[in-house]
Parts: C-alpha cells; sequence; structure tokens
C-alpha cells in the first residue's frame, strides 16, 4: 500500500446512528452503512470516517465508550463491522476509526474499579484530586456546562471530566494507561482498518492543577510514543481533533519527519460567527472576508511540511450550507460553490453525510425536541441566567449539534425519508421531500454529481493533490486561488457573497471544468460573477 494514499483519498463521515436503519429500530446500524457502500462507491470517496459505535450508555451519542472492544449491540456485532472493513475494502473504500481516548465513559470497567478505593490498580487511570478548603481543586469548567470536577463521595476526591460527569478523563501521565490504549488500538488495527480520527486528542497532555488542558507539554512526547508503538510502521491514516491548533502548532502534528499523525482538523473557520472569546453560543454574522483570510492563512501556512484536512462541516458543527452558504434561495448554488472551493485546494477534503445533497439545519421550536446533551446543558445553564425560551432556541437552531444529526435524506417519497421505516431515535427533517439522495442521483446537475466531479478530478489531476497554491488577488468576497504544477494551471473562483461581484482578470477567454452556473466559456478579463457563482478553469 502506498504510503501516503491518505493525500489523494477523500474522506466521507458517516454519523452511523442516523445514516440507515436496516432493523427497523429506528436507529441507524452497520448493515445500513453496507447497504449504501455501491452509493459511497459511485460518489467515487476512498475512505469513511465513522462516528463511535462502541459499547456505550450513549450519553454523548458513543463518545462515552464502556467497551473499546465491543461493538454496541444497537449498531451490530463484532462480525458485521468485519463485514463493513471487507466489504469496504472490496470497493477501494477504508474505514476509519474514530479513537475516543481522553476520557472513557464512567461505565467502563478501568473507571468503576477505579472508584473502588484510593490504592486499587486503576486509580491512577483516571485524574483524581483532594477538595480545597472543601471544594472543588479549581476553577476548570466542563466544555458542557459547569465544573469540570465531580465529587466521590466514597472515596472522598474530586475526578476530572472535561465533557460530560459521565464522561471521566484519563490520566495520561501514567504509562500502564497509554499501553493499555495501545493494546486497543492494535487489536483494530488487526482488523484490517485504513486509521484513524482522534477525538480531542490535543487535550490528553493536560495538567488541570495549572489548567493548561489543550497542547499540555506531554502531548507531542505521547503522540510520538502512540505512533512508534502502533500505526506508525503502517499505512494508516491518522486525523486529530484540535480544537487549538494554530498553522505552526498543526505543522508539528503533520511533520512527516516528526512521526505523529497525518494531519489535523482546526476549527478556526468554523468559529468565525462567533464573538471573540465567547465560546460556541454568543453568535455573529460570517463575514466572508474574514472566512477567505482564514482559509488562505491555513493553505499558506502549512506549507511545506505539513497537510491541511479541508471540511465545512461535521457532526457537532450546523449543516455546510446553513452556516456558510444560503440554505433557501440559493441552497443549491451556494452548497456547490463551497464544494468548488473546497475541493480544489491542498489538502485532503472531507464530506459529512448529506453535504453532497445540500442538507441543511433542522430548526426547532422547543427545547423537548432537542437530543444533544450540550445543548440541553447550555439551556438549562442560560434559563437559570434568565434568558428566555425563544432566545435559547434560536441559539440552538443556529449552532445546535442536533443539526446535522437529522437523519440521511434517501427519498422523498417514503415515511422517515427512507432512513427507517419506524419512527427515528431523532426527528427528519421537513424538507427530504425536496433534498434526498433519490432525486439527485435522477439528476445530472445535483449538488452531488457536483461533488461527483470534484472528486473524480482529485483521482484524474496530481494537480489538484500536490500543486502549489496561491491566493490571487480579487473583491473581498470573492477568493479566488492558483493551483500549479509542471506548467499546468488551474484557477478557482468563488463568489462567497450573494451579491453581484467583478472579476477582473488577465487570463482571457477559458472553458470551466466546471462551474455552478453551467457556464460554456468564461471572459475573465472582464466578468460579472452572479450570488455564489463559482468555477475553476485550466489557464492555457
Ligand atoms: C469531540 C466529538 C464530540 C464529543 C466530544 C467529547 O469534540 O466530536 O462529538 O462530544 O469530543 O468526546
Ligand atoms: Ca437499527
Amino acid at each position: 500500500m502506498e504510503k501516503d494514499w491518505w493525500k489523494k483519498a477523500v474522506v466521507y463521515q458517516v454519523y452511523p446512528k442516523s445514516f440507515q436503519d436496516s432493523n427497523a429500530d429506528g436507529i441507524g446500524d452497520i448493515r445500513g452503512i453496507i447497504n449504501h457502500l455501491d452509493y459511497l462507491e459511485d460518489l467515487g470517496i476512498t475512505a469513511l470516517w465513522l462516528n463511535p459505535m462502541y459499547c456505550s450508555p450513549g450519553i454523548d451519542n458513543g463518545y462515552d465508550i464502556s467497551d473499546y472492544e465491543q461493538i454496541d449491540p444497537i449498531y451490530g456485532s463484532m462480525k458485521d463491522m468485519q463485514l463493513l472493513i471487507d466489504e469496504a475494502r472490496k470497493r477501494g473504500i477504508k474505514i476509519i476509526m474514530d479513537l475516543v481516548v481522553n476520557h472513557t465513559s464512567d461505565k467502563h470497567p478501568w473507571f468503576i474499579k477505579s472508584c473502588q478505593d484510593r490504592t486499587n490498580k486503576y486509580r491512577d487511570y483516571y485524574v483524581w484530586r483532594d477538595p480545597v478548603d472543601g471544594h472543588e481543586p479549581n476553577e476548570l469548567q466542563s466544555t458542557f456546562g459547569g465544573s469540570a470536577w465531580e465529587f466521590d463521595s466514597q472515596t472522598g476526591q474530586y475526578y476530572l471530566h472535561q465533557f460530560s460527569k459521565q464522561q471521566p478523563d484519563l490520566n495520561w501521565q501514567n504509562s500502564k494507561l497509554r499501553q493499555a490504549i495501545y493494546k486497543m488500538m492494535n487489536f483494530w488495527i488487526e482488523k484490517g482498518i485504513g486509521g484513524f480520527r482522534l477525538d480531542v486528542i490535543d487535550l490528553i497532555g493536560k495538567n488541570p492543577d495549572t489548567m493548561q488542558m489543550a497542547n499540555g507539554k506531554d502531548l507531542h512526547r505521547f503522540l510520538q510514543e502512540m505512533n512508534q508503538q502502533t500505526f506508525g510502521k503502517k499505512s494508516l491514516m491518522t486525523v486529530g481533533e484540535t480544537w487549538g491548533a494554530t498553522p505552526e502548532i498543526a505543522k508539528l502534528y503533520s511533520d512527516p519527519q516528526r512521526h505523529e499523525l497525518s494531519m489535523v482538523f482546526q476549527f478556526e473557520h468554523t468559529q468565525l460567527d462567533q464573538q471573540d472569546g465567547q465560546g460556541k453560543w454568543s453568535i455573529k454574522p460570517l463575514n466572508f472576508y474574514e472566512l477567505k483570510k482564514v482559509l488562505n492563512k491555513w493553505q499558506v501556512g502549512l506549507n511545506p511540511t505539513g497537510w491541511n484536512s479541508l471540511f465545512w462541516n461535521n457532526h457537532d458543527l450546523p449543516r455546510a450550507v446553513s452556516a456558510f452558504g444560503n440554505d433557501q434561495e440559493y441552497r443549491v448554488e451556494s452548497a456547490k460553490m463551497l464544494a468548488i472551493l473546497l475541493h480544489l485546494m491542498k489538502g485532503t477534503p472531507y464530506i459529512y453525510q448529506g453535504e453532497e445533497i445540500g442538507m441543511t439545519n433542522c430548526p426547532v421550536s422547543s427545547i423537548d425536541e432537542v437530543n444533544d446533551v450540550e445543548s440541553i446543558n447550555m439551556y438549562h445553564e442560560k434559563k437559570n441566567e434568565g434568558f428566555n425560551d425563544n432566545e435559547i432556541i434560536r441559539l440552538i437552531n443556529h449552532r445546535g449539534r442536533d443539526n446535522a444529526r437529522t437523519p440521511m435524506q434517501w427519498k422523498g417519497d417514503q415515511k422517515y425519508a427512507g432512513f427507517s421505516s419506524q419512527k427515528p431515535w431523532l426527528h427528519v427533517n421537513p424538507n427530504y421531500k425536496t433534498i434526498n439522495v433519490d432525486d439527485q442521483l435522477r439528476d445530472s446537475n445535483s449538488i452531488y454529481n457536483t461533488y461527483k466531479e470534484l472528486i473524480d478530478y482529485r483521482k484524474k489531476h496530481l494537480l489538484v493533490v500536490e500543486g502549489s497554491y496561491s491566493l490571487v488577488d480579487t473583491a473581498d468576497d470573492v477568493y479566488a486561488y492558483l493551483r500549479e504544477m509542471d506548467g499546468q494551471k488551474l484557477l478557482v473562483v468563488a463568489n462567497l457573497s450573494g451579491k453581484d461581484q467583478t472579476l477582473k482578470l488577465d487570463y482571457g477567454v477559458q472553458q470551466p471544468w466546471i462551474s455552478n452556473y453551467n457556464i460554456e466559456k468564461i471572459n475573465l478579463n472582464d466578468y460579472k460573477l452572479r450570488p455564489y457563482e463559482a468555477f475553476a478553469v485550466e489557464i492555457h
């Protein structure tokens, strides 16, 4: 296997709970994924990142793992999982497992034993501290609200949880714990998987006493050790989730000389509609010029030693077309624009399930419709602070994680969008009648087919994978860049806004590879871009 195969890959993310239910219990499952492998092969993707399907009480939809080496029965069995790995391989698709090793579930046997007394051998698998003056050891806050410390009355100490209290943090300073994790990773590697997506990996070097949680001093040492003892010897792809990465930090992870990870997810562009430093629930309008600046900074900044991941959305973020485009009047145009802009950049692109058909956010009108632990905790916190229901629901509709988690929209003419024959675990977006896979497969002009074409260009032109990148000077709300290699030149232009824009570049009249307004020829010397218009042209 080619060592850097992932540089040429396009990754598709499946949120298994919402992809396809094969046994009529309203919950997506492994057989459901297998049933759609032909669809994914047709789209052209070559790797599949699966959100966690290990045994879990499901407090955080599988990110609270109680057994790393078993499949949760709601998703199927280990036999199903092996079948998925094998069937995917036959179609040229590698399976990327989600590795959640910053924390476990409080129902994991390690934690249950850790709680028994202060001297057992699992005590140090987790992070325990004495009370200070009868209170929490310090002010550390959980990402999901409230203190990051929970008191255990049986042993008289607090344990650390950066997420919900049912997700106790593992203690990476303990080498026995690290060895146990590597062993588990090798168990999965032996099954023939293609790699790992490493959940909140920048937190494992944490020091709760100094309150430095992300980018702790031992982080890179731990990753080098992990690399050496697990995936380093194989041609596996690894992508770390690193909310705290800057381009400089991202290069530390992804420089091949350092033997850490293939690449990381950075989130700077997904936070531009937040007020500075005030967290995800403080929203402001997106500024297109800022978006261009940030994406450009990462394209330039990771060169030449680092490698970018390219994505608009995932299971934690609002839908791409709702967050960055216009999910009403220009839904189709803006969804295609986002695809063209991102998929011709340098890096490995990721598609989140439903993005390829332009699925949108799914607004709710009451907290009773909300499933996500993060949104529910935030709701109660804000209620206590005196906010009214409407204000909080508005925030949830804008940024809540359920937006991305509603069931995949396969069919327009079946109840529950063809996701299941039974009432699904989370409501289906009512727009499935007009936004669904079936219709788009039949329409050669669909968003789906734009994605398919873009993936194909990446396969056929090494320029898209390896060509240099440079920004082209244009109006603020227009993003244009050049990719170049061995004399071949590709110009990508995207109007990020819903307003007309003028483009004047000295490149004459050219024929596009791809465009979202179906144009045959473009006079680049003087061109009027329509709302969200985008194209890519090879310059001759
Ligand atoms: C990551 C996951 C998210 C989860 C959190 C805690 O951010 O993507 O879904 O809630 O980690 O594991
Ligand atoms: Ca099911």
